[in-house]
């Protein structure tokens, strides 16, 4: 029994593989292994040598089994390095079609624009922030000067979202412009501010070729001392000229928009084919002092004034497309013109 059990524990340590190490378990331990083969010799002995050889089998088990279970665990982590170091498998590899690994991916049109905006803004000091898409309704609405019931309100079908939300906040609802990230940015950072938020906003409204239930806005926020609607000019006319790459005419309109006093409206001058037309091309105005307020500003101290542009818009004017449809479609065959 000894030469048995000395002879086994040699055998596992010399396994070299998980498989190998299997081979001595079973003709040890397997349906008639020589450990098993052993107990089965008890049934013959009288009950007094069934007890002192039954606890030398049991023991050699027992020995046997631990020593089988540390050379498992050392041959499986060695199985698992081998495999890591000699198995290579190449994730860009298509076997379908090996081609298709080849193909590059692009930017989106709307995404290619956004950058351009984003660079022409930062060149003249402006930071780029952003804000969720999923907004409450106070943000959204009441700290923009639109109290609930307010009319203004209808301006802009509203997507609401079922959820359980707070008083304060109101309801949940898919953002349906890029002005409420203005109350967030004067709540964070304070004043002075200078800066752009390029996203994505959401109304629920029919859809043809040139409205979208989702599309891009682009709000710019100014606020410091002694400001006026002259700077807003003259930054839009430049931020103009580098975005279509020609001069640019612009005019503005009054307009109403709850969050800013006075608002206006700012058309372009568009000339196609030879003709010239006004363009509508964004709302903007001083941020009411209620909004400075609802933001955490001094009115007394601050002004500034407030922009948002539909990108989307531009990427038509730009691109000189129609529709806006096809700039969402995903169809890589019409977005690879870019
Ligand atoms: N948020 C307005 C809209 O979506 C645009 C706007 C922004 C107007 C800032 C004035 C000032 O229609």
């Amino acid at each position: 029994m000894q030469k048995l059990i000395k002879d086994a524990l040699q055998e596992i340590q010399q396994a070299s593989n998980l498989q190998e190490l299997k081979n001595v378990e079973v003709k040890y331990l397997g349906r008639s292994g020589l450990i098993t083969d052993l107990l089965k010799t008890l049934k013959d002995l009288s009950t007094e040598e069934k007890r002192t050889k039954g606890q030398e089998i049991q023991e050699i088990k027992k020995s046997f089994t631990e020593n089988y279970l540390i050379a498992e665990k050392k041959l499986q982590k060695q199985a698992i390095e081998e495999k890591l170091t000699k198995e290579f498998f190449d994730i860009t590899f298509n076997e379908i079609n090996p081609q298709r690994s080849q193909q590059k991916g692009s930017l989106h049109p709307l995404s290619i624009l956004q950058k351009e905006v984003e660079e022409i803004f930062s060149e003249m000091g402006f930071e780029v922030a952003d804000g969720p898409e999923v907004e409450s309704e106070y943000y959204n609405f009441e700290a923009l000067n639109i109290p609930a019931h307010h009319p203004a309100r209808d301006m802009q079908d509203t997507f609401f979202l079922n959820c359980p939300t707070d008083k304060k906040q109101g309801q949940l609802v898919l953002r349906t412009h890029t002005s409420p990230v203005q109350i967030r940015m004067m709540e964070k950072y304070g004043a002075p501010l200078r800066l752009i938020v390029p996203g994505r906003v959401f109304r629920y409204e029919a859809t043809d070729a040139t409205h979208d239930s989702t599309f891009n806005q682009v709000e710019g926020l100014l606020i410091d001392k002694n400001i006026s609607l002259a700077h807003l000019k003259g930054l839009m006319q430049e931020f103009l000229k580098r975005f279509f790459k020609e001069e640019a005419t612009v005019r503005f309109r009054p307009g109403y928009f709850p969050f800013v006093e006075p608002g206006i409206e700012m058309d372009m001058l568009w000339t196609k084919n030879g003709k010239s037309k006004w363009l509508e091309v964004m709302g903007a105005g001083m941020v009411h002092p209620n909004v400075l307020k609802a933001g955490g500003l001094d009115s007394n101290k601050y002004q500034g004034w407030a922009f948002g542009f539909g990108l989307t818009r531009f990427a038509l004017l730009r691109y000189n497309i129609d529709g806006i449809r096809s700039l969402h479609s995903n169809d890589l065959r019409y977005l690879k013109q870019f």
